[in-house]
């Protein structure tokens, strides 16, 4: 029997070599699957205290991208997916409209409960008008219609959309909505200004090609039929097939059935060998998700005694995966950004944090007080209140079982919002590159210069024979 060593992030550092660049000059873009293209390697975990709306949101205007989690129904997973998309658009491809004979109060009613300002007014499908708020103010008869009252002929943009040109009209006529027509008037979209001033603050934001935001969702390895119809329908960017095993049967089969259904990229896994990657990459997977206990809230290590240290895996896997062409990402373990940068320099196109992310304002649930410390829930999708609201199978279990947990419950200390955060990771792995020399992650992929330390190495590279007054945002113990 040869029993192989293997290693994690806190085993190895990166060698430092020369640069002739700041690290505010590197590329941290990369693509986790077809068509999918970050501006920051980051993924929010599918986690039901990391990953909701709030969150997608929020780390896919900074660049990254969330996996909402299935700890709920397919039509809520939907309707928040859906939610995501229509964050942030450069038009609006069905927008909501109203017909002549309807009255003002039901154009409030309908702007108020979707948060709109106004309304494309169509008949038969033709656009005949545009009622916004600005052409009610004055009004004070609510059962006035529609049609009297709207701004009939308004400005539009007759076939294909183009940006440049919806700002220039905004300009020239001073107004802030701008009906798309068809050569018969048949309305096909809406161009807003206040889209445009939201992609003007969020320059990073990780979108489509139509500039809306992306979104990716978990699902199943078995019974996911209707959560993947309702997914693609409200035009998720990726699935991830949301397994704590993945090299089996299972999940290699329902990659092949998610690919052939429909077009929307898989990310399989989690695998943690080179095998494991080869079985799902077999299967059609378009990326691989790596991870087999390494995450902070696991103990499917010590409670199965299986499992691979992280950096060791996401080596192994992406020797497999980078031969093909197939992105990995590096999902659980990442206890501080440099980690990140190990991570990458393994091989791995991305990484999916949960812990770090979980203390943030915009995950799921409110802040706790605890002993005069503000902090957020994290637990594990293995965990007994997880598992009991639905995601035992993740675990390979029956909904009629008896819970055998891999996870735990916890708290996390509250760490504010996203932005700042997230600024903190993203710049410690760029302080990597520049530390290494890479310019992009495809020249930290391959530059492979790790050395592996000691105990006594690692003590040394933490805070030592000193306490602590100041904690900075970036590093705590
Ligand atoms: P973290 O960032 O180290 O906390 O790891 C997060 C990752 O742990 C997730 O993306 C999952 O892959 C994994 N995970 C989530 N819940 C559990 C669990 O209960 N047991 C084992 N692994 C889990």
């Amino acid at each position: 029997m040869i029993i192989e060593e293997s290693l994690s992030y806190d085993d190895v550092l990166l060698l430092p070599s020369y640069a002739d660049f700041l690290p505010g000059e590197t590329d941290v873009t990369c693509t986790i699957c077809p068509d999918v293209v970050l501006n920051v390697p980051l993924l929010t975990a599918a986690m039901d205290t990391v990953t909701e709306q709030e969150m997608a949101i929020a780390v896919a205007l900074h660049g990254g991208v969330g996996v909402i989690h299935r700890n709920m129904a397919p039509a809520e997973q939907a309707r928040q997916v859906r939610t995501v998309k229509r964050h942030l658009n450069w038009i609006i491809e069905s927008p909501l409209t109203v017909e002549k004979d309807r009255t003002v109060r039901d154009v409030w009613d309908i702007m108020e409960r979707y948060n709109i300002s106004g309304l494309p007014v169509v008949e038969d499908g033709k656009l005949c008008g545009i009622i916004t708020s600005r052409d009610m103010r004055f009004c004070r008869d609510l059962t006035l219609k529609v049609g009297d009252v709207m701004t009939a002929d308004p400005i539009v943009m007759q076939g294909k959309p183009d940006i440049d040109h919806a700002k220039r009209k905004f300009d020239a006529h001073k107004i802030e909505k701008l009906p798309v027509v068809d050569d018969n008037g048949v309305l096909t979209g809406l161009i807003t200004v206040k889209d445009i001033e939201k992609h003007n603050d969020f320059p990073h934001a990780a979108t489509d090609p139509n500039g809306r935001l992306l979104v990716g969702a978990a699902i199943p390895a078995v019974g996911f039929e209707q959560r993947i119809e309702l997914l693609a329908d409200a035009r998720v960017d990726f699935f991830v097939i949301d397994a704590a095993h993945g090299d089996t049967k299972n999940v290699a089969e329902a990659v092949a059935a998610v690919k052939t259904r429909t077009k929307v990229p898989v990310i399989g896994g989690n695998i943690a060998t080179r095998e494991g990657a080869k079985r799902l990459i077999d299967a059609g997977a378009d990326a691989i998700k790596v991870g087999v206990g390494p995450g902070s809230i696991c103990t499917t290590r010590v409670v199965a005694g299986i499992g691979v240290p992280q950096f060791t895996a996401v080596v192994a896997a992406t020797e497999e995966a980078n031969s093909r062409g197939v992105p990995v990402i590096a999902d659980g373990g990442i206890k501080y950004s440099g980690d990140i940068t190990k991570a990458l320099a393994a091989g791995a196109s991305a990484v999916m944090i949960g812990n770090l992310f979980a203390g943030l304002k915009e995950s799921p649930g409110t802040e706790i007080i605890y002993e005069g410390r503000i902090f957020k829930s994290y637990r594990g999708m293995g965990s007994l209140a997880a598992i009991q609201q639905g995601s035992g199978d993740r675990y390979q279990m029956n909904a009629d079982e008896d819970p055998v947990p891999e996870g735990i419950e916890g708290r996390v200390p509250y760490k504010g919002e996203l932005k700042p955060f997230l600024h903190q990771l993203v710049t410690g792995l760029r302080k990597g590159m520049g530390y290494c020399g890479c310019r992009n992650l495809e020249q930290l992929r391959s530059y492979r210069k790790f050395i592996k330390i000691t105990a006594a190495g690692l003590r040394e590279g933490h805070v030592h024979d000193v306490s602590i007054t100041q904690e900075p945002p970036n590093y705590s113990r």
